[in-house]
């Protein structure tokens, strides 16, 4: 089994104010920290970024910095995270039975949660990382509480979310969802009838979107590199 690894990286940041995929850590880009541990996967035999044209030649940079042995490209994003994806399944290697998608914001994936997850789609149409919910999830209306969701149901979808590569090209490019709008691409294959798994993932593994995010995934790097 071979993997391709598609990271969407050509977000503007609008929420956080800057591009939070080229904040630094200790020298080195959130996006070269989400990138690293799948490039260190046997099962994985190319990792594709997907980048806006301006940011093309900062990327490089640090690929050139980091000189990995496997192969990482660059593909050019779209105006929405779901053209990115589109982008870059379109040339990625059809040899690879399997798509794995992962958000560049979000530094603190692991080797064996990666490993987990794509082990998991061999049995699966497709497999979501996700953690339960700890909190008590209202739902409103005109900031009015109208029922509260019973948590024991509810899990937080994460990434990596992995997937047999013909489900997701048959839905990723159904003109029937030409004009879906979607935050993560298991919403669509959920919608189109497949079995979505999960896999437990790690409430470490945080997605970087706003400036409080950022203290913590700060707080994060420290405890993990033992600063
Ligand atoms: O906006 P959000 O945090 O949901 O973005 C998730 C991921 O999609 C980020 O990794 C971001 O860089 C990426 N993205 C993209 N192309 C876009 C918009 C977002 O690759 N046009």
């Amino acid at each position: 089994m071979s993997v391709s690894v598609i990271i969407p990286a050509a977000g503007k940041g609008e929420r956080f104010g800057k591009k939070k995929q080229f904040l630094h850590y200790k020298n080195k880009s959130v996006l070269m920290y989400a990138i690293s541990p799948f490039v260190f996967c046997d099962e994985i035999n190319e990792v594709i970024i997907a980048v806006s044209k301006d940011d093309k030649n900062q990327v490089n940079d640090y690929l050139k910095v980091a000189n990995f042995k496997k192969k990482v490209s660059i593909v050019e994003g779209g105006l929405l995270r779901q053209d990115s994806v589109k982008n870059a399944i379109k040339c990625s290697n059809k040899k690879n039975q399997i798509i794995c998608i992962h958000d560049c914001a979000r530094p603190f994936i692991s080797k064996s949660l990666i490993q987990k997850a794509i082990k998991k789609c061999i049995t699966s149409d497709a497999v979501v990382v996700a953690v339960p919910s700890t909190d008590t999830l209202k739902e409103t209306k005109d900031l009015k509480i109208k029922k509260t969701i019973d948590r024991d149901k509810i899990w937080k979808a994460q990434t990596p979310q992995v997937f047999k590569r013909s489900i997701i090209e048959n839905v990723l490019f159904d003109l029937k969802y030409e004009n879906f709008f979607y935050t993560d691409e298991s919403s669509l294959v959920e919608q189109a009838g497949y079995d979505v798994s999960i896999v437990e993932g790690s409430p470490l593994n945080i997605k970087i979107t706003t400036k409080d995010d950022w203290l913590l995934a700060k707080a994060i790097f420290k405890e993990i590199y033992n600063d």
